[in-house]
Protein backbone atom coordinates (compact mmCIF):
# COMPACT_ATOMS: atom_id res chain seq x y z
CA UNK A 1 0.00 0.00 0.00
CA UNK A 2 1.29 3.45 -1.11
CA UNK A 3 0.19 6.12 0.98
CA UNK A 4 2.19 9.72 0.31
CA UNK A 5 2.90 8.91 -3.30
CA UNK A 6 -1.59 7.64 -3.78
CA UNK A 7 -2.38 8.87 -7.03
CA UNK A 8 -5.39 10.17 -4.66
CA UNK A 9 -2.71 11.41 -1.78
CA UNK A 10 -3.07 15.28 -3.16
CA UNK A 11 -1.77 16.89 -0.01
CA UNK A 12 -4.02 15.47 2.64
CA UNK A 13 -3.21 16.89 6.02
CA UNK A 14 -3.82 14.05 7.84
CA UNK A 15 -4.26 10.32 7.57
CA UNK A 16 -5.35 8.10 10.29
CA UNK A 17 -5.62 4.42 10.65
CA UNK A 18 -7.55 3.46 13.32
CA UNK A 19 -7.96 -0.17 15.04
CA UNK A 20 -9.34 -1.26 17.84
CA UNK A 21 -8.80 -5.31 18.35
CA UNK A 22 -11.91 -5.42 21.23
CA UNK A 23 -14.12 -3.60 18.97
CA UNK A 24 -12.61 -4.76 15.87
CA UNK A 25 -12.74 -1.54 14.64
CA UNK A 26 -10.55 -1.03 11.45
CA UNK A 27 -10.81 2.36 10.20
CA UNK A 28 -9.54 5.55 8.03
CA UNK A 29 -9.44 8.85 9.00
CA UNK A 30 -8.63 11.50 6.29
CA UNK A 31 -8.35 15.16 7.03
CA UNK A 32 -7.87 16.74 3.29
CA UNK A 33 -7.63 20.48 4.01
CA UNK A 34 -8.35 22.34 7.36
CA UNK A 35 -7.69 25.88 5.36
CA UNK A 36 -11.57 26.93 5.49
CA UNK A 37 -11.98 25.25 8.47
CA UNK A 38 -12.42 21.94 10.54
CA UNK A 39 -12.74 19.31 8.55
CA UNK A 40 -16.11 18.12 8.23
CA UNK A 41 -17.46 14.78 6.30
CA UNK A 42 -19.18 11.48 7.03
CA UNK A 43 -18.32 8.63 7.59
CA UNK A 44 -18.83 5.23 5.47
CA UNK A 45 -19.33 1.98 6.21
CA UNK A 46 -18.62 -0.92 3.96
CA UNK A 47 -17.46 -4.46 3.07
CA UNK A 48 -14.61 -3.04 1.12
CA UNK A 49 -12.65 -5.82 -0.36
CA UNK A 50 -8.91 -4.31 0.34
CA UNK A 51 -7.65 -1.76 2.40
CA UNK A 52 -6.20 -0.53 -0.78
CA UNK A 53 -9.51 -0.08 -1.87
CA UNK A 54 -10.66 1.87 1.58
CA UNK A 55 -7.51 4.30 0.99
CA UNK A 56 -8.32 5.18 -2.24
CA UNK A 57 -11.96 5.39 -1.72
CA UNK A 58 -11.60 7.34 1.69
CA UNK A 59 -9.44 9.82 -0.15
CA UNK A 60 -11.04 10.59 -2.90
CA UNK A 61 -13.94 11.23 -0.58
CA UNK A 62 -12.30 13.42 1.36
CA UNK A 63 -10.87 15.78 -1.18
CA UNK A 64 -14.07 15.95 -2.76
CA UNK A 65 -15.26 17.51 0.59
CA UNK A 66 -12.61 19.93 0.29
CA UNK A 67 -14.83 21.21 -3.10
CA UNK A 68 -17.96 20.53 -1.81
CA UNK A 69 -17.76 22.72 1.13
CA UNK A 70 -16.04 25.38 -0.84
CA UNK A 71 -18.38 25.78 -3.02
CA UNK A 72 -20.92 25.29 -0.72
CA UNK A 73 -19.74 28.19 1.02
CA UNK A 74 -19.61 26.46 4.50
CA UNK A 75 -16.61 28.16 6.73
CA UNK A 76 -15.28 23.81 6.96
CA UNK A 77 -12.60 22.06 5.63
CA UNK A 78 -12.96 18.33 3.43
CA UNK A 79 -12.67 15.00 5.60
CA UNK A 80 -13.81 11.69 5.56
CA UNK A 81 -13.61 8.19 7.36
CA UNK A 82 -14.35 4.93 6.73
CA UNK A 83 -14.95 1.92 8.99
CA UNK A 84 -13.91 -1.43 6.91
CA UNK A 85 -17.09 -3.79 7.93
CA UNK A 86 -20.22 -5.12 6.34
CA UNK A 87 -22.88 -2.85 7.80
CA UNK A 88 -25.35 -5.33 7.88
CA UNK A 89 -23.73 -7.92 9.80
CA UNK A 90 -20.45 -6.25 11.35
CA UNK A 91 -22.21 -3.16 13.19
CA UNK A 92 -22.01 -3.02 17.36
CA UNK A 93 -22.13 -0.30 19.71
CA UNK A 94 -18.64 -1.54 21.14
CA UNK A 95 -17.50 -0.23 17.45
CA UNK A 96 -19.10 2.62 17.14
CA UNK A 97 -17.95 3.86 20.26
CA UNK A 98 -14.40 3.24 19.56
CA UNK A 99 -14.14 4.82 15.84
CA UNK A 100 -16.07 8.01 18.36
CA UNK A 101 -12.47 7.61 20.52
CA UNK A 102 -10.27 7.55 17.02
CA UNK A 103 -12.38 10.82 15.75
CA UNK A 104 -11.94 12.40 19.65
CA UNK A 105 -8.12 11.98 19.62
CA UNK A 106 -8.03 14.41 16.21
CA UNK A 107 -9.08 17.36 18.64
CA UNK A 108 -11.85 18.43 16.70
CA UNK A 109 -9.64 18.72 13.42
CA UNK A 110 -12.42 16.63 11.84
CA UNK A 111 -16.12 16.14 12.52
CA UNK A 112 -17.99 13.22 11.39
CA UNK A 113 -21.71 12.70 10.52
CA UNK A 114 -23.75 10.49 8.17
CA UNK A 115 -23.07 8.02 5.04
CA UNK A 116 -23.34 5.33 3.28
CA UNK A 117 -23.59 2.18 5.85
CA UNK A 118 -24.41 4.93 8.72
CA UNK A 119 -27.56 6.26 9.90
CA UNK A 120 -28.47 9.04 13.06
CA UNK A 121 -28.78 6.12 15.54
CA UNK A 122 -24.97 5.38 14.66
CA UNK A 123 -23.97 8.56 15.41
CA UNK A 124 -25.90 8.81 18.66
CA UNK A 125 -23.59 6.35 19.52
CA UNK A 126 -20.39 8.06 18.34
CA UNK A 127 -21.41 11.04 20.53
CA UNK A 128 -21.04 8.67 23.37
CA UNK A 129 -17.12 9.10 22.97
CA UNK A 130 -16.67 12.19 21.46
CA UNK A 131 -18.44 15.52 21.13
CA UNK A 132 -17.12 16.13 17.21
CA UNK A 133 -20.13 14.64 15.53
CA UNK A 134 -22.59 16.18 13.88
CA UNK A 135 -26.17 15.14 12.33
CA UNK A 136 -27.59 14.04 15.78
CA UNK A 137 -31.29 13.46 16.69
CA UNK A 138 -31.15 14.97 20.29
CA UNK A 139 -29.05 18.20 21.54
CA UNK A 140 -30.06 21.83 21.42
CA UNK A 141 -28.73 21.92 17.35
CA UNK A 142 -29.12 18.74 16.54
CA UNK A 143 -30.03 18.59 12.55
CA UNK A 144 -30.86 14.82 12.38
CA UNK A 145 -30.87 13.16 9.42
CA UNK A 146 -29.09 14.84 6.11
CA UNK A 147 -30.57 12.71 3.83
CA UNK A 148 -33.68 14.63 3.32
CA UNK A 149 -31.87 17.55 2.63
CA UNK A 150 -29.11 16.37 -0.08
CA UNK A 151 -32.20 14.94 -1.86
CA UNK A 152 -34.23 18.26 -2.29
CA UNK A 153 -31.04 19.77 -3.41
CA UNK A 154 -30.39 16.91 -5.70
CA UNK A 155 -34.12 17.07 -6.79
CA UNK A 156 -33.84 20.85 -7.07
CA UNK A 157 -30.50 20.94 -9.41
CA UNK A 158 -31.73 18.12 -11.35
CA UNK A 159 -34.85 20.28 -12.52
CA UNK A 160 -32.35 23.47 -13.44
CA UNK A 161 -30.16 21.09 -15.67
CA UNK A 162 -33.55 19.30 -17.28
CA UNK A 163 -34.69 23.29 -18.47
CA UNK A 164 -31.11 23.51 -19.62
CA UNK A 165 -30.85 21.00 -21.45
CA UNK A 166 -34.09 19.74 -22.25
CA UNK A 167 -36.13 22.65 -22.15
CA UNK A 168 -38.21 20.95 -19.96
CA UNK A 169 -39.83 23.63 -17.78
CA UNK A 170 -41.74 21.25 -15.04
CA UNK A 171 -40.48 17.41 -14.55
CA UNK A 172 -44.02 15.69 -15.79
CA UNK A 173 -43.67 12.29 -17.96
CA UNK A 174 -39.35 12.96 -17.48
CA UNK A 175 -37.68 9.42 -17.72
CA UNK A 176 -35.46 9.48 -14.80
CA UNK A 177 -33.32 6.49 -13.93
CA UNK A 178 -31.94 5.97 -10.21
CA UNK A 179 -29.88 3.75 -9.07
CA UNK A 180 -29.46 3.67 -5.52
CA UNK A 181 -32.18 3.64 -2.86
CA UNK A 182 -31.06 4.59 0.38
CA UNK A 183 -31.63 7.35 2.33
CA UNK A 184 -31.44 9.79 -0.30
CA UNK A 185 -32.36 7.91 -3.24
CA UNK A 186 -35.94 7.14 -1.58
CA UNK A 187 -35.84 10.66 -0.62
CA UNK A 188 -35.16 11.68 -4.17
CA UNK A 189 -37.91 9.27 -5.73
CA UNK A 190 -40.37 10.65 -3.66
CA UNK A 191 -40.05 14.44 -5.03
CA UNK A 192 -39.67 13.11 -8.40
CA UNK A 193 -42.58 11.06 -8.44
CA UNK A 194 -44.76 13.82 -6.81
CA UNK A 195 -43.41 15.74 -9.73
CA UNK A 196 -45.19 13.68 -11.95
CA UNK A 197 -41.12 12.14 -13.08
CA UNK A 198 -41.38 8.04 -14.31
CA UNK A 199 -39.22 6.41 -12.38
CA UNK A 200 -37.24 3.31 -13.51
CA UNK A 201 -35.49 2.26 -10.58
CA UNK A 202 -32.11 -0.42 -9.21
CA UNK A 203 -30.69 -1.32 -5.88
CA UNK A 204 -28.74 -4.42 -5.02
CA UNK A 205 -30.95 -4.62 -2.22
CA UNK A 206 -33.79 -5.73 -3.18
CA UNK A 207 -36.16 -5.09 -0.39
CA UNK A 208 -35.22 -1.60 -0.75
CA UNK A 209 -36.19 -1.79 -4.48
CA UNK A 210 -39.70 -3.71 -3.76
CA UNK A 211 -40.69 -0.71 -1.54
CA UNK A 212 -40.00 1.80 -4.00
CA UNK A 213 -41.85 -0.04 -7.20
CA UNK A 214 -44.85 -0.03 -4.66
CA UNK A 215 -44.77 3.53 -2.90
CA UNK A 216 -44.35 5.30 -6.66
CA UNK A 217 -45.24 2.73 -9.14
CA UNK A 218 -41.57 2.49 -10.50
CA UNK A 219 -40.12 -0.17 -13.16
CA UNK A 220 -37.10 -1.97 -11.66
CA UNK A 221 -34.14 -3.11 -13.44
CA UNK A 222 -31.32 -5.14 -12.56
CA UNK A 223 -28.06 -3.31 -10.78
CA UNK A 224 -26.29 -4.17 -14.34
CA UNK A 225 -28.92 -2.67 -16.28
CA UNK A 226 -29.82 0.87 -14.58
CA UNK A 227 -27.30 2.51 -16.23
CA UNK A 228 -27.79 1.45 -19.73
CA UNK A 229 -31.51 2.77 -19.41
CA UNK A 230 -33.26 4.84 -21.90
CA UNK A 231 -34.18 7.72 -20.00
CA UNK A 232 -34.02 11.46 -19.69
CA UNK A 233 -31.53 11.37 -16.81
CA UNK A 234 -29.66 9.04 -14.57
CA UNK A 235 -29.98 9.80 -10.86
CA UNK A 236 -26.47 7.59 -9.77
CA UNK A 237 -27.12 7.58 -5.70
CA UNK A 238 -25.21 4.87 -4.55
CA UNK A 239 -21.21 4.72 -4.57
CA UNK A 240 -18.71 6.36 -6.55
CA UNK A 241 -16.64 5.36 -9.67
CA UNK A 242 -19.28 4.31 -11.73
CA UNK A 243 -18.72 6.88 -14.81
CA UNK A 244 -15.71 5.07 -16.83
CA UNK A 245 -14.80 5.15 -20.67
CA UNK A 246 -16.48 1.35 -20.75
CA UNK A 247 -20.03 2.77 -19.70
CA UNK A 248 -20.08 6.24 -21.24
CA UNK A 249 -21.07 4.86 -24.98
CA UNK A 250 -23.66 3.07 -23.39
CA UNK A 251 -25.90 5.75 -21.54
CA UNK A 252 -28.54 6.55 -23.21
CA UNK A 253 -29.71 9.96 -21.01
CA UNK A 254 -29.51 13.65 -21.76
CA UNK A 255 -28.66 14.61 -18.24
CA UNK A 256 -26.35 12.70 -15.47
CA UNK A 257 -27.48 14.10 -11.83
CA UNK A 258 -27.42 12.48 -8.48
CA UNK A 259 -26.41 12.49 -4.66
CA UNK A 260 -23.68 9.67 -4.89
CA UNK A 261 -20.10 11.27 -4.63
CA UNK A 262 -17.32 10.93 -6.64
CA UNK A 263 -19.31 9.97 -9.56
CA UNK A 264 -16.22 10.21 -12.32
CA UNK A 265 -13.82 7.48 -12.14
CA UNK A 266 -10.89 9.55 -12.93
CA UNK A 267 -9.67 12.61 -15.11
CA UNK A 268 -10.86 13.12 -18.27
CA UNK A 269 -14.31 11.25 -17.80
CA UNK A 270 -16.26 14.47 -17.51
CA UNK A 271 -14.70 16.07 -20.45
CA UNK A 272 -15.83 12.79 -22.43
CA UNK A 273 -19.50 12.84 -20.81
CA UNK A 274 -19.36 16.84 -22.54
CA UNK A 275 -17.93 15.40 -25.81
CA UNK A 276 -21.23 13.21 -25.98
CA UNK A 277 -23.90 15.91 -25.37
CA UNK A 278 -24.33 14.83 -21.49
CA UNK A 279 -24.82 16.99 -19.41
CA UNK A 280 -23.35 16.24 -16.03
CA UNK A 281 -24.02 18.36 -12.47
CA UNK A 282 -20.84 18.23 -11.08
CA UNK A 283 -21.73 16.08 -7.49
CA UNK A 284 -20.23 17.86 -4.96
CA UNK A 285 -21.97 21.23 -6.28
CA UNK A 286 -25.04 19.17 -6.21
CA UNK A 287 -24.98 16.78 -3.50
CA UNK A 288 -24.24 19.51 -0.38
CA UNK A 289 -27.64 20.23 1.18
CA UNK A 290 -26.83 17.86 3.28
CA UNK A 291 -23.38 19.45 4.81
CA UNK A 292 -25.50 22.35 4.57
CA UNK A 293 -27.65 20.78 6.88
CA UNK A 294 -25.49 19.39 9.29
CA UNK A 295 -22.94 22.52 8.84
CA UNK A 296 -25.83 24.37 11.59
CA UNK A 297 -25.47 22.22 13.41
CA UNK A 298 -21.66 22.26 13.69
CA UNK A 299 -21.72 25.78 14.13
CA UNK A 300 -24.55 25.90 17.10
CA UNK A 301 -27.37 27.75 15.25
CA UNK A 302 -31.08 26.94 15.51
CA UNK A 303 -32.42 29.50 13.13
CA UNK A 304 -33.71 26.96 10.30
CA UNK A 305 -33.30 30.21 7.70
CA UNK A 306 -29.46 29.90 8.13
CA UNK A 307 -29.89 26.45 5.89
CA UNK A 308 -32.47 27.91 3.78
CA UNK A 309 -29.91 30.85 2.88
CA UNK A 310 -27.39 28.67 2.13
CA UNK A 311 -29.53 25.94 0.35
CA UNK A 312 -30.80 28.55 -2.01
CA UNK A 313 -26.97 29.49 -2.69
CA UNK A 314 -25.70 25.82 -3.83
CA UNK A 315 -28.79 26.39 -6.27
CA UNK A 316 -27.88 30.08 -7.60
CA UNK A 317 -24.24 28.12 -8.19
CA UNK A 318 -25.35 24.97 -9.61
CA UNK A 319 -27.29 27.17 -12.28
CA UNK A 320 -23.66 29.44 -12.13
CA UNK A 321 -21.53 26.22 -13.34
CA UNK A 322 -24.25 25.49 -15.88
CA UNK A 323 -24.87 28.39 -17.31
CA UNK A 324 -21.08 29.15 -17.89
CA UNK A 325 -20.46 25.71 -18.92
CA UNK A 326 -22.59 26.06 -21.39
CA UNK A 327 -21.57 29.92 -22.65
CA UNK A 328 -17.59 28.17 -22.46
CA UNK A 329 -18.68 24.99 -24.25
CA UNK A 330 -17.00 23.05 -21.76
CA UNK A 331 -17.53 20.56 -18.87
CA UNK A 332 -19.33 21.83 -15.29
CA UNK A 333 -16.91 19.74 -13.16
CA UNK A 334 -14.72 22.22 -15.20
CA UNK A 335 -16.26 25.16 -14.08
CA UNK A 336 -17.28 23.88 -10.54
CA UNK A 337 -13.38 22.96 -9.71
CA UNK A 338 -12.48 26.71 -10.85
CA UNK A 339 -15.35 27.76 -8.26
CA UNK A 340 -13.43 25.40 -5.38
CA UNK A 341 -9.88 26.71 -6.43
CA UNK A 342 -11.02 30.29 -6.64
CA UNK A 343 -12.51 29.90 -2.77
CA UNK A 344 -9.47 28.24 -1.23
CA UNK A 345 -7.49 30.74 -2.71
CA UNK A 346 -9.04 33.90 -1.42
CA UNK A 347 -9.83 32.40 2.07
P1 LIG B 1 -27.27 4.51 1.82
O1 LIG B 1 -26.27 3.57 2.37
O2 LIG B 1 -28.44 4.87 2.65
O3 LIG B 1 -27.80 3.98 0.41
C1 LIG B 1 -26.99 3.51 -0.61
C2 LIG B 1 -27.82 2.50 -1.39
O4 LIG B 1 -27.11 2.13 -2.58
C3 LIG B 1 -28.11 1.21 -0.63
O5 LIG B 1 -29.50 0.96 -0.65
C4 LIG B 1 -27.32 0.16 -1.40
O6 LIG B 1 -27.92 -1.12 -1.35
C5 LIG B 1 -27.32 0.75 -2.78
N1 LIG B 1 -26.30 0.25 -3.69
C6 LIG B 1 -25.00 -0.01 -3.45
N2 LIG B 1 -24.40 -0.46 -4.57
C7 LIG B 1 -25.34 -0.47 -5.55
C8 LIG B 1 -25.35 -0.80 -6.92
N3 LIG B 1 -24.25 -1.23 -7.54
N4 LIG B 1 -26.50 -0.68 -7.61
C9 LIG B 1 -27.63 -0.25 -7.02
N5 LIG B 1 -27.68 0.08 -5.71
C10 LIG B 1 -26.56 -0.02 -4.98
O7 LIG B 1 -26.45 5.86 1.40
P2 LIG B 1 -27.00 7.31 1.19
O8 LIG B 1 -26.82 8.08 2.42
O9 LIG B 1 -28.32 7.27 0.53
O10 LIG B 1 -25.93 7.90 0.13
C11 LIG B 1 -26.00 7.58 -1.25
C12 LIG B 1 -24.88 8.32 -1.97
O11 LIG B 1 -25.01 9.73 -1.80
C13 LIG B 1 -23.48 7.98 -1.46
O12 LIG B 1 -22.55 8.03 -2.52
C14 LIG B 1 -23.19 9.11 -0.48
O13 LIG B 1 -21.81 9.31 -0.29
C15 LIG B 1 -23.83 10.28 -1.20
N6 LIG B 1 -24.21 11.38 -0.34
C16 LIG B 1 -25.06 11.18 0.71
C17 LIG B 1 -25.43 12.25 1.51
C18 LIG B 1 -26.44 12.09 2.60
O14 LIG B 1 -26.96 13.11 3.07
N7 LIG B 1 -26.74 10.88 3.03
C19 LIG B 1 -24.87 13.59 1.31
C20 LIG B 1 -24.03 13.70 0.12
C21 LIG B 1 -23.70 12.61 -0.64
Amino acid sequence: MTVFSHRDFDGHERIVFAHDAASGLRAIIAVHSTRLGPAAGGCRMWPYASDDEALADVLRLSRGMTYKNAVAGLDLGGGKAVIIADPKTQKTTELMRSFGRAINDLGGSYITAEDVGIDVADMEIVRETTRHVAGLSRGAHASGDPSPVTARGVFEGLRLAVAMRLQRETLGGVRVAVQGLGHVGRHLCALLHEAGAVLVVSDIDTTRMREVVEAYGASAVAANEIMQVDADVFAPCALGGILNETIIPALRVAVVAGAANNQLAGPGIAQALHERGILYVPDYALNAGGIINVAREIAGISDPNWVEERFAGMLANIDEILREASERDVSPDAIAAEFARRRLATS
